[in-house]
Parts: structure tokens; C-alpha cells; sequence
């Protein structure tokens, strides 16, 4: 197939594990992973979902990627091309359907969380030139959940600068940006693990985060961890594949995707571990924290520390620039395909994103208009979490891996892996084709019945 993707290219190697990396790394890792492992008992949370990046994750993000390489369009298109060129059934296109699908539900509810950093990094802003303490931060949280006005006014401004990235190309302002704000972000939070170790509590947040308490484990335990770890990685909704389209020829795919994993992974221990000391130096209960655990506990120890309020503003702005780097990466696919269907980008992303503005509406009015909206013990935003995050992107995974093991010709795969060692190609390919799709049917299921 094509040597380069009509949507442009990665400029290097680099630039390609910067982008991924930007689209890994981002709320995942800091707002949801702390707060799932709350809600879930701790340890054998944490273990579950890395067992699952290693065991499911890896395999699946090589096959995303190497799928995308070789189709070098978007992912509707790829896999209706694949289809066409090996006789397959024509069912598998809609591998691309459900990514777009799960990629603008997530988008919706990303964006409406990316607006509270924008806000949150505001508030520290105006702190340094005399505004009004956090000293109640639950109460701060609280008071912007009820506002539907404010929360839309911040949901409006992120999705507005995903856009502004979109309409413009990837390439240009994106590599640039992420090559300084990545490392920042790590070195803030490398810090408030430090912080973390002088509050006493850093031993003891350590054993509630890593020591399996398996009597807490039930099927929704399972589900979460595994939702979470393909949602971490930008998996199976076709985010990678799309990454991958732009990928040129001679990078080694699985040398690539274990960096980006393992960066991925240490952004969310490092995130555990700076803010379960604070919590619990606090005397906060470590158990049921909620999606607001970053915003209610980390301005708690902002407060207290020297050069609190500067340090807040840093962690919040880099924390936003995270949260930007992935929801480019939410828009891509839709927009890409769009684009190859006669639109022109600025078009394609601007609708795009209207619709998830839209749809986050269902997030935003979840906080005060629509609280008393429960199903499955979930309000609204936990439902949209639920059925994309835990339902849509394991079964895309799923699919993706059966597809890649099954019905990709050896041929095209051996291309496409070159020069992984012998044994590397035959384990990855028997963990697509058997394991992986085993264990995400197993926990899907499980969870069913
Ligand atoms: N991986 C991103 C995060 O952890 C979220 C994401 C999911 C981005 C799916 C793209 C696709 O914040
Ligand atoms: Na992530």
C-alpha cells in the first residue's frame, strides 16, 4: 500500500513517541487511575490493570499501530481496503465504526474534565496576584459542579484548543509543545512524590496501592482494571491506528510501543504514589476518593507547602497540556475520516467537536441538573465511562486482536514487524490470537452474569 498517509507524517521517530506518548499520557494517568484505584480497594486494582497492560495491552497497541502503517488512511478506511485485499468479511470495518463511536463519547466527558484543569490552573493564577485561598477544597470542587455555566464555559475553552490543534494538522505546534511540557509534567510530579515522602505517609500509601487485598475483588473489580488499561494506552478505539497511519516505514514498531507503555505506567504509579500520602497525611480515607480525588486532596498539600500556589499553577497548566495531548488524539480519527470523505480539516474537526461539546452536555448536567439520573448505581457521566471506556474499548481490542491474528496475511505482519526476534513474533501472535481475546471475553462476561 502507500508509502506516506495523505494526512501528513511524523517528521521522526521521535516525533511519533512524543505524539504517542502525548495521546498515552494525559487524565488517564492523573485524574482517573487514583481514583478507580480508590474506589476499588487499592492493590489488587493496581495489579489486575497491570497485568492487563502487559498481557492485553501490549500486544493490542502493536497491532493497532501496525494495521494503521499499513493502511496509512483512516481507520474506516484501512480496515474496508484490508478487507477488500484478503477476501475478508466486510463486518471487520466496523472495528472503525465503534472506535469513532467510542472516541466521541470519551472525547465528550474528557473534554468536560480537561475544562476543570483549565479552571483549577485559573484559580492558582489568580491566587498568585492575591485571590482567594483554597482552604476548603471540597467545597471549591463542590461549588464548580453545581454551576452548569462554568463548567461549560471551561468545557468550551478545552475542546475549542483541541480543535485549534486539529483543524491546523498535528505535526506543527504538537511536537513542538509536547518535547518540553511531557518532561515538565514528570518532574512536577516526581516532585510531589517527594513531597509525598516528607509527609510520613509515603510507606503507608505504597501498601494500600500495591498490596492485594483480594477478598475486595468482584467482577466490576476486573472490568474496571481492564477498561482502564486499554483506556490508559489509547486503546481500541482506533487512536493509535490513526497515530500509526502517519508512522514512516523504518521505526521499529515494538521497540516504540514499549517505551511508550512503560512511560504511560510510571506516570500513573508516580501519580498514585504523590497523592495517597496526602490524602492520608490528611486524614482523608484513601477508600471511595470519586472522580474529584485530585481536586479535593493535592490543594490540600498546595496550601501547606512553600511556594504552594506557583507549584499548583505548574501542575495544573501541565496537567491541562497532558489532557490536550490526548484529546487531539480522541478527534483525530473522526476528523482523518471525514477528510478522506470529501471535507476539508478545519470542517471535519469543527463538527467533530461539536457533536462531543454536545454529548458532553449529558457530563456537565450530571453534576446538578441531572444528578438524580442513576442507572447501574452510575449518574450519567459514570454511564458514558461505563458502556465506552470499560464496554466499547475492550471489544474493540478484542476485535482488533482477532483481526490482526487471524485474518492479516503472515505476509503483511512479518513486513510490518521486521526484525523482532523469531520468538517475540510467535508469542505476540498466539497472546492476539488466543489470549487476549480469551481474557477480555472473560472478564466481559463474567461481569454480565
Ligand atoms: N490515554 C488517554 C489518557 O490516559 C485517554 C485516551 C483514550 C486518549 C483513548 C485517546 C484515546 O488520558
Ligand atoms: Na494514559
Amino acid at each position: 500500500m502507500e508509502k506516506t498517509s495523505l494526512h501528513g507524517m511524523w517528521s521522526s521517530r521521535l516525533a511519533f513517541i512524543l505524539a504517542a506518548t502525548g495521546s498515552a499520557v494525559g487524565l488517564g494517568n492523573i485524574w482517573r487511575f487514583p481514583y478507580l484505584a480508590s474506589d476499588n480497594g487499592g492493590g489488587a486494582f493496581v495489579l489486575v490493570y497491570l497485568a492487563c497492560i502487559f498481557i492485553v495491552g501490549l500486544p493490542v497497541l502493536i497491532a493497532e499501530i501496525l494495521i494503521g502503517r499499513h493502511g496509512r488512511r483512516s481507520p474506516i478506511t484501512t480496515l474496508g481496503a484490508i478487507t477488500r485485499e484478503t477476501g475478508a468479511s466486510k463486518g471487520w470495518t466496523s472495528i472503525g465504526w465503534i472506535g469513532i463511536v467510542a472516541g466521541v463519547l470519551i472525547l465528550s466527558f474528557y473534554s468536560v474534565v480537561g475544562g476543570w484543569t483549565l479552571r483549577y490552573a485559573w484559580l492558582y493564577l489568580a491566587q498568585l496576584f492575591g485571590g482567594a485561598h483554597i482552604t476548603d477544597p471540597a467545597a471549591v470542587f463542590g461549588s464548580l459542579l453545581e454551576s452548569p455555566t462554568e463548567l461549560l464555559l471551561w468545557h468550551a475553552l478545552f475542546m475549542g484548543a483541541t480543535v485549534g490543534v486539529v483543524a491546523l494538522g498535528v505535526e506543527k505546534g504538537l511536537e513542538r509543545a509536547v518535547r518540553f511540557l511531557m518532561p515538565a509534567l514528570f518532574l512536577t510530579l516526581l516532585l510531589l512524590v517527594a513531597y509525598g515522602a516528607t509527609t510520613g505517609h509515603l510507606g503507608q500509601a505504597a501498601g494500600w496501592l500495591f498490596r492485594p487485598d483480594w477478598s475486595k475483588v468482584d467482577a466490576g473489580v476486573f472490568v474496571a482494571a481492564m477498561g482502564q488499561a486499554f483506556f490508559t494506552l489509547s486503546l481500541g478505539m482506533c487512536a493509535m491506528m490513526t497515530y500509526g497511519a502517519y508512522l514512516p516505514r523504518d521505526v521499529s514498531i515494538p521497540r516504540t510501543v514499549a517505551i511508550v507503555a512503560v512511560c504511560d505506567t510510571t506516570v500513573a504509579l508516580m501519580a498514585g504514589l504523590a497523592i495517597f500520602p496526602i490524602v492520608i497525611a490528611f486524614g482523608i480515607s484513601p477508600e471511595g476518593g470519586g472522580p474529584g480525588l485530585i481536586f479535593t486532596s493535592l490543594p490540600l498539600a498546595f496550601e501547606v507547602m512553600t511556594g504552594g500556589i506557583a507549584y499548583g499553577l505548574a501542575f495544573f497548566a501541565l496537567l491541562f497540556v497532558a489532557a490536550w495531548t490526548s484529546s487531539i488524539s480522541l478527534l483525530e480519527p473522526a476528523t482523518a475520516y471525514m477528510v478522506e470523505r470529501g471535507r476539508s480539516r478545519k470542517g471535519a474537526a469543527i463538527l467533530v467537536a461539536l457533536v462531543c461539546w454536545a454529548l458532553g452536555l449529558l457530563t456537565v448536567f450530571s453534576f446538578n441538573l441531572l444528578s438524580h439520573v442513576r442507572l447501574l448505581d452510575r449518574d450519567l457521566m459514570g454511564l458514558i465511562e461505563l458502556v465506552a471506556n470499560d464496554i466499547m474499548l475492550p471489544v474493540g481490542g478484542l476485535l482488533i486482536a482477532l483481526f490482526a491474528g487471524w485474518v492479516l496475511k503472515d505476509g503483511i505482519l512479518r513486513e510490518q514487524l521486521a526484525g523482532m526476534p523469531a520468538w517475540g513474533f510467535t508469542l505476540w501472535r498466539w497472546l492476539l490470537r488466543i489470549l487476549c481475546p480469551l481474557l477480555v471475553a472473560a472478564v466481559l462476561i463474567n461481569a454480565l452474569f
